[in-house]
């Protein structure tokens, strides 16, 4: 005779059977309301108890929490056939459709008032538990709703999810449906301790529940606190219930977690008030919610209701504005805004969220499709907050066939002028003059009081230069002709001639003014004096480079930059140029001023010998010493502020250490010299 059948393993039994009823009180306590009695150290210690002396004697009664880790991984899941289909839910987004809802209702049941019942829609994945005699023998997902998986391994590690109810009410059968989520808190530090693994992260906390119900490996699930919420019955032997209301008393009785503030509803206006507290609380809910579901609250009253195909009549699901969707990248554009960034654009397969239907998306910028790695044919969810421009958040997967990388254009997809990455962003901008979404804007700054001061030519003006076709690069603002303007509906014959008048005089400008019209990135009124201060002419300033740029006091990198990819791109030399043969003459009273004084220059006062070979032309060295006001000399003296030295320099080198001269290399140079 076994050991564990004598009088010891009839207490142990006994014991075991206390413990496991303990523990799955606990466990209630814990995971369902929210209120455990005894501490989590105090709760292990027991269940560690439980496991010894099921494997001393090899009891393990049913409703064993010790059951819920532990059943070996599947190669694939058994199909799972519904006695009762799992039926879907007719989707409603206005109150007035929940009072037509109503209305057909009342109609069929020939009533006045019905009573309804109000519960969250829970956003994850239905599932159906099967209790023989109080048994959980099987869980299975929706799937059609005609046959769904066996997950049953999965569910009992879900520790709200009974393994075993008792008691007189305990029917031979009763299928129990509800929903398997996630909350947004448990959700958020799964997704970060992926990220920490290198694994890939969950779009939201649905993708992650459903991926973890259909985890082959059982112990994987485990790890992945899913929770449940019981909101219905497919078929049951043994028991009545009549009504939503008393099937909620059963589950509660037996310690199924039940949705989040049920509510009976008696008539429509009710149920109507739920939806809006709900909506109103919805964002500080632990969990995520997509509406509310509206229920025929007794069963009879169902029955005589009926059923269509897809959904009930009895029941409807009022859906809150959805701000997500799913959708497929068609393709990847670059687009061109007025103010000339470039910005990579999803063209999507057209998909409705929150009531308008989204067929395109801004990525933002280039470094965010590298970062999200979105490329063409991938799946994607779109996120649309309030009236905001919707925006790609999430790659859900990559289409292999399609797999094509996204390619930062080097050119303006408009004008083909050079697009230039602006230093330290990951912004694109075209700096294209004639660039045709930003001619209208840049031709408004050209005419402004502090650049050309074309009187008379605002932003009415110009948008209607542009509209009519007069207008189509800025050589055509030199070329209007009292003629043309009259023809427009804005000009008498007086205002025509003030404006070509005003245009004339514009024509004699300074470089300042010329170069601030420009609107080049970060030049502003200051900075193209400053320029003009150093330049004699604006021929001086096609090609410059930044490094020359740099080399002028209180002038930024950003600056140096923008300046030189502006002079650096031909097209905007060519427009230079063809405004000049339309008459434009540019003075630089400017620079005389400065060159008078020359101390306003860095290096003014300073003489420099160059030796040796360096990381730049010698001649461009030069060029930017004279241009910020140095003196460059061939021999070294008592008189040389500074050798420069490169590689393999010569005598110099040697004759400037015997006269104490100080020595720098170009890199020192370079750190004293530019701020
Ligand atoms: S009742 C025939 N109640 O919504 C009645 N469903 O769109 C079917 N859901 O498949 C279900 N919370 O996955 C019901 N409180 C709730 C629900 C709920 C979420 C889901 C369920 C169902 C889908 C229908």
């Amino acid at each position: 005779m076994p050991y564990f059948m004598g009088k010891q393993s009839d207490d142990t039994k006994a014991q075991i059977d206390i413990l496991v009823e303990e523990l799955n009180l606990y466990n209630y306590e814990y995971h369902v309301l929210d209120a455990p009695s005894i501490s989590d150290e105090e709760y292990d210690r027991q269940f560690r108890l439980l496991r010894e002396l099921e494997s001393q004697t090899g009891y393990i009664p049913p409703n064993s929490p010790s059951l819920r880790v532990g059943a070996p991984p599947l190669d694939k899941f058994d199909k799972a056939v519904h006695s009762i289909p799992m039926l879907s839910l007719d989707d409603i987004f206005t109150v007035d459709e929940v009072r037509a809802f109503d209305q057909r209702v009342r109609e069929t049941l020939e009533t006045a008032v019905v009573t309804y019942t109000a519960e969250p829609k829970y956003d994850g994945l239905a599932v159906e538990l099967t209790y023989e005699r109080g048994r959980l023998t099987r869980a299975a997902t929706r799937g059609d709703g005609t046959t769904g998986e066996d997950v049953t391994q999965n569910i009992r590690t879900i520790k709200t999810v009974p393994l075993y109810i008792t008691g007189e009410d305990v029917p031979e059968l009763i299928e129990i449906r509800g929903e398997i989520y996630m909350t947004k808190a448990d959700f958020d530090a799964l997704n970060e301790m992926r990220e920490e693994g290198g694994k890939y992260l969950f779009a939201n906390p649905r993708n992650a529940a459903a991926g973890a119900v259909r985890q082959l490996d059982p112990a994987e699930t485990a790890q992945r606190k899913l929770r449940i919420t019981c909101y219905g019955t497919g078929q049951i032997k043994g028991i009545t219930l009549s009504s939503q209301t008393e099937l909620m008393g059963w589950l509660k009785k037996h310690r199924f977690p039940t949705p989040y503030r049920f509510k009976t509803a008696n008539g429509i206006g009710e149920a109507i008030d739920y939806i809006y507290e709900m909506d109103a609380g919805r964002a500080e809910l632990p969990f995520n919610i997509d509406g509310v579901v509206v229920k025929v609250d007794v069963f009879a009253l169902r029955e005589r209701l009926g059923e269509k195909t897809r959904a009930p009549r009895w029941a409807a699901a009022y859906k809150y504005q959805a701000h997500q969707g799913q959708t497929r990248v068609l393709t990847i554009i670059p687009s061109i805004g007025r103010t000339g960034v470039i910005t990579p654009v999803a063209i999507l397969e057209p998909v409705a969220v929150g009531g308008v239907t989204v067929s395109r998306s801004t990525l933002h910028n280039w470094d965010e499709i590298r970062r999200m790695e979105i490329r063409t044919g991938d799946t994607v969810i779109i996120e649309r907050a309030g009236d905001v421009i919707p925006k790609v958040i999430w790659v859900i997967s990559h289409d292999a066939a399609l797999d094509t990388q996204v390619i930062e254009p080097e050119v303006c997809p408009e004008c083909g002028s050079k697009a230039v990455r602006e230093e330290g962003g990951a912004v694109l901008r075209c700096i294209g003059l004639n660039c045709p979404p930003q001619l209208q804007g840049r031709i408004i700054h050209f005419a402004s009081r502090a650049a050309l001061n074309i009187d008379g030519l605002g932003d009415k003006i110009a948008v209607a230069l542009f509209e009519s076709g007069l207008v189509k690069d800025f050589a055509d603002i030199f070329r209007l002709t009292k003629a043309d303007l009259v023809k427009l509906p804005r000009f008498a014959e007086k205002s025509a001639i003030n404006l070509i008048q005003a245009i004339e005089k514009s024509k004699s400008t300074t470089l300042a003014r010329f170069i601030y019209g420009l609107g080049i990135r970060h030049s502003g009124e200051f900075v193209s004096k400053l320029i003009a201060a150093h330049f004699d002419a604006i021929d001086a300033l096609y090609g410059v480079t930044a490094e020359t740029l740099s080399l002028i006091k209180q002038m930024g990198e950003r600056t140096s930059s923008a300046i030189a990819a502006f002079f650096a791109d031909e097209r905007n030399i060519k427009t230079i140029e063809t405004l000049k043969t339309l008459g434009l003459t540019i003075s630089n009273p400017d620079y005389r001023e400065i060159n008078d004084t020359g101390a306003n220059r860095k290096l003014a006062g300073l003489t420099f010998v160059i030796t040796g070979t360096l990381p730049v032309a010698r001649r461009e060295l030069e060029e930017q010493i004279r241009g910020a006001g140095g003196t460059v000399s061939s021999s070294v003296s008592k008189q040389t502020s500074y050798v420069i030295a490169g590689e393999s320099p010569g005598s110099k080198l040697g004759k400037a250490r015997a006269l104490g001269v100080k020595t720098v290399s170009y890199e020192e140079y370079r750190a004293l010299f530019s701020e």
